[in-house]
C-alpha cells in the first residue's frame, strides 16, 4: 500500500470511529455508520456529494441507490470507470429523513472532506448538484455552471446536475448525460 493510500485508509477508520463519538450532532448520531467513501488516493477525479442516503447509511458506501445507478452510468459516459474515481460526500452521515445537512454539519464534517482532498490532490473535483457546488464556489450557480470547467478557491471544478435530480425531472437526464461526454472531454 502506497503512503497515500494508506493515509486515506486511516482516515476513513478514524471517519468510521467517529460513530459513537457523542460529538451532539444528530447526524453522527442517528445514522447507522459514517460513510467516508471509496476510491483509489490517487484518483485524478474526486466526485462529491452531498450527503448519504438510506441505501448508502446501511450499505456504508457512497452513492449506491437510485442515484448511484445513474452517477454509474454518467461515468461510463465520461469514459472513467467508477474504480478510478474517489467518491464521497460533503456530509458523511445521513441526515434523518434526508433532510438537508445544516450548516453546523457540514462544518463539523468539512475537515475529513479537506483532508481526503489533501491526500488525494485530485486534478479534477465533481460537486453534483447546487449544495456541494456552493461548498466550493459559494458565488456559482448550478444552472450557469454545469458542465464546464470553473476554477473557484484554488480548485478545477467541473460541476454536474445532482444524478438524483434527473431521477425526478426527466429533462435534466438528457443534460447530464451531454456534461457527462464534456466531462469526458476535459479529461481527455
Ligand atoms: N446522494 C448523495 O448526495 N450522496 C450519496 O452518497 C447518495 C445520494
Amino acid at each position: 500500500m502506497s503512503d497515500p493510500e494508506r493515509r486515506l485508509a486511516a482516515l476513513a477508520d478514524e471517519i468510521r470511529a467517529h460513530k459513537g463519538a457523542h460529538c451532539g450532532f444528530e447526524v453522527c448520531e442517528t445514522c447507522t455508520q459514517l460513510v467516508p467513501g471509496e476510491g483509489p488516493a490517487g484518483a485524478k477525479i474526486v466526485v462529491v456529494g452531498e450527503a448519504p442516503g438510506a441505501k448508502e447509511d446501511a450499505a456504508g458506501v457512497p452513492f449506491v441507490g437510485a442515484a448511484g445507478k445513474f452517477l454509474d452510468t454518467l461515468l461510463a459516459e465520461a469514459g472513467v470507470a467508477r474504480d478510478a474515481v474517489f467518491i464521497t460526500n460533503v456530509v458523511k452521515a445521513r441526515p434523518p429523513k434526508n433532510r438537508d445537512p445544516k450548516a453546523p454539519e457540514v462544518a463539523h464534517h468539512w475537515p475529513w472532506l479537506e483532508e481526503q482532498l489533501a491526500i488525494i490532490e485530485p486534478e479534477l473535483l465533481v460537486p453534483l448538484g447546487r449544495h456541494a457546488l456552493a461548498r466550493f464556489a459559494p458565488d456559482a450557480k448550478i444552472a450557469e455552471a454545469h458542465g464546464q470547467v470553473l476554477e473557484a478557491g484554488g480548485r478545477r471544478l467541473f460541476p454536474l446536475y445532482h444524478p438524483a435530480a434527473a431521477l425526478y425531472n426527466g429533462g435534466l437526464r438528457a443534460t447530464l448525460i451531454e456534461d457527462a461526454r464534456a466531462l469526458g472531454r476535459a479529461l481527455a
